[in-house]
């Protein structure tokens, strides 16, 4: 695991992609979230160093209050092998380290794997939106204070 660095985008690209279809980032939405955001992005590499098996992403506000994890995927053919709790486990120590007071993301309600991920990290359901990213797409808030 470490820190994603420039030549790695056409890679991430095409992991986002195929991790999350028509909802995946325009390349140049990651271009720019890697400019701002490129030492809060982490991602695995597999063994033959070829494609990514998985990657993070975090976006930290400038007063450290809050961060938001603005997306994780794990390639398909390497799931349920401990990869994305790894992923989070690292975010979250870096963001502790960082003295960032919580951290929030949304997750679709459906999607079972990532919620019992997060809930099995400490975060706890905050609201339940609808329309969140547009019509028809509801998004369960879940939140994880990090200082004590
Ligand atoms: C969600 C995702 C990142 C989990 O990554 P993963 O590497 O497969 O997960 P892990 O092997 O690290 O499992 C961690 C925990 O996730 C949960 N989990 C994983 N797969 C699960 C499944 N099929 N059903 C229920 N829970 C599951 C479990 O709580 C598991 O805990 P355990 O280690 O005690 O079994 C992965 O499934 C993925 O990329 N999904 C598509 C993209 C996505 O939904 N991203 C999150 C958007 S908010």
């Amino acid at each position: 695991m470490r820190p994603i660095a420039e030549g790695d985008l056409p890679r991430l690209a095409r992991l986002d992609e195929d991790v999350f279809a028509e909802h995946a980032y325009p390349f140049f939405v990651l271009r720019q979230l890697y400019d701002v955001h490129g030492e809060h992005l982490l991602v695995l590499d597999s063994e033959d160093e070829g494609e990514l098996l998985g990657y993070v992403l975090v976006g930290t506000q400038a007063d450290r209050n809050r961060s938001w994890i603005l997306g994780l995927g794990i390639d398909r053919r390497s799931r349920g092998r401990g990869f994305g709790r790894q992923l989070m486990a690292e975010a979250l120590r870096r963001l502790r380290a960082d003295g960032v007071g919580e951290v929030r993301l949304t997750v679709e309600p459906a999607n079972t794997a990532a919620v019992e991920l997060y809930a099995s990290l400490g975060f706890t359901h905050l609201d339940h939106r609808e329309n969140y990213f547009g019509p028809g797409t509801s998004r369960l808030v879940m939140v994880l204070p990090l200082r004590p």
